[in-house]
């Protein structure tokens, strides 16, 4: 499973619809109690139990070993004449993710809606938070095409066609990312990040809690089209890796709250849970810590998925494009940004970009009603 998920080059169509259904199957296969079992041919799940919604087109939440991240804006032309811009560029988004070795989504972001349109409740433009150095540049969008696979040039292949045939739009920003040692382990999607740390232990390891935490539901409140979407955060961070690297790896794994493989400071095993509250001075893991104050209530994890990729534009530019999804974007990215203002980590980061996002439900039912026909 691991080798299937991370390392396949050359993938065909077929090959990526099967890389989809094994993680999300291997999802499931974990909510039955059955980690480790075989994961030969099982369909994906449609729908899980209990009216839940689907969550096998959230094409973001396979983590791939590459990504390019493309954000677009209309014309000020097409911007006068409805949505058949925005139909164009999903039909060049399907078509992408149909035919290339790479899983293609677009996410809309809130400048895209017409003044009236029926927007998602929350959609809103990324706002500056304690430390941003925004750079208008990288920041924001009307559109987000994103493109993950196993094989960096046909990520990049599938991404020029889709540039290619998104008549009506302008390139905002793109980014490149990847994720180095990128593989699946108890359902949960691993990566090493530039810090040397590997991340996504924090992230659940089934379909349920993925499809929990990331999907839009009824009774939120959300306009009926935008029900089995996705709020998506895009942050652009710059990793100040020489200060980093200077610091000795204990001093580093007491800024994270974990050791770089994963366990924790307490000695815990690194899949069980640590026991903050029998430490209150945080002399095992600091109160300043990043795990700490992202997620200091160990029986109610924060709402939202983590699906970072790192980034490397030469001349000591790397870092991450921090992604991740939610169902409410207050629960859960704010809350936890808000909380880890101050933290140990916060001056060896800089975010200088990204944006928020909506990824709307499967099919193109969502167009009309979000935009009129
Ligand atoms: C950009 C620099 C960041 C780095 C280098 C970083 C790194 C890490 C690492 C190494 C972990 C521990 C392993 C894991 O559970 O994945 C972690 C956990 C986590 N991070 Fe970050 N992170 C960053 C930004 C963020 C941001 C912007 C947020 C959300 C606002 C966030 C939210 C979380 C959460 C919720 C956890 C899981 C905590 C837990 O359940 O123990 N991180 N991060």
């Amino acid at each position: 499973m691991i080798e299937v998920l991370g390392q396949g080059e050359g993938e065909g169509p077929m090959a990526v619809e099967s890389r989809r259904r094994i993680f999300l199957s291997g999802a499931a296969i974990a909510v039955a109690g059955g980690a480790g079992l075989m994961v030969s041919n099982a369909m994906p799940s449609q729908r899980a139990s209990d009216g839940q919604q689907p969550l096998a087109h959230l094409r973001g939440i396979v983590p791939a070993a590459h990504s390019r991240t493309i954000a677009l804006d209309l014309t000020e032309r097409e911007r006068l004449q409805g949505g058949g811009a925005v139909r164009r560029l999903q039909q060049a988004v399907v078509a992408a993710d149909n035919r290339a070795s790479v899983d293609t989504w677009l996410a809309l972001g809130s400048t895209v809606f017409p003044k009236g349109a029926q927007q998602p409740r929350g959609l809103r433009e990324m706002p500056s938070f304690a430390g941003d150095v925004l750079d208008a540049t990288q920041s924001h969008g009307d559109c987000l095409v994103q493109l993950t696979g196993p094989d960096a040039d046909a990520v990049r292949d599938a991404a020029e066609r889709v540039e290619k045939l998104a008549a009506g739009w302008r390139l905002r920003w793109q980014l490149d990312g990847f994720r180095a040692e990128n593989r699946v382990e108890n359902g949960k999607g691993l990566a090493l990040n530039p810090f040397h740390f590997t991340e996504g232990f924090g992230n659940p390891g089934t379909e349920r809690e993925l499809a929990d935490r990331a999907l839009v539901r009824s009774g939120q409140g959300e306009p009926a089209w935008a029900i089995g979407g996705s709020y998506q955060v895009v942050r652009i961070v710059r990793f100040a890796t020489e200060l980093w690297d200077k610091d000795s790896v204990p001093e580093q794994e007491r800024v994270i709250g974990r050791r770089r493989d994963g366990r924790w400071l307490d000695g815990t095993p690194t899949k069980e849970e640590p026991n903050f509250a029998a430490d209150p001075q945080g002399r095992l893991t600091p109160l300043d810590s990043h795990v700490r104050l992202a997620a200091p209530d160990r029986r109610n994890p924060p709402p939202l998925i983590r699906r970072s990729y790192s980034y490397d534009r030469g001349n000591g530019d790397k870092g991450l494009v921090f992604s991740c999804f939610q169902r409410d974007l207050a629960q859960g990215f704010e809350a936890v940004q808000k909380r880890l203002e101050g933290e140990a980590m916060a001056k060896y980061v800089l975010t200088t970009g990204g944006g928020y996002f909506f990824v709307p439900p499967a099919g193109d039912a969502w167009i009309d009603a979000a935009f009129g026909s």
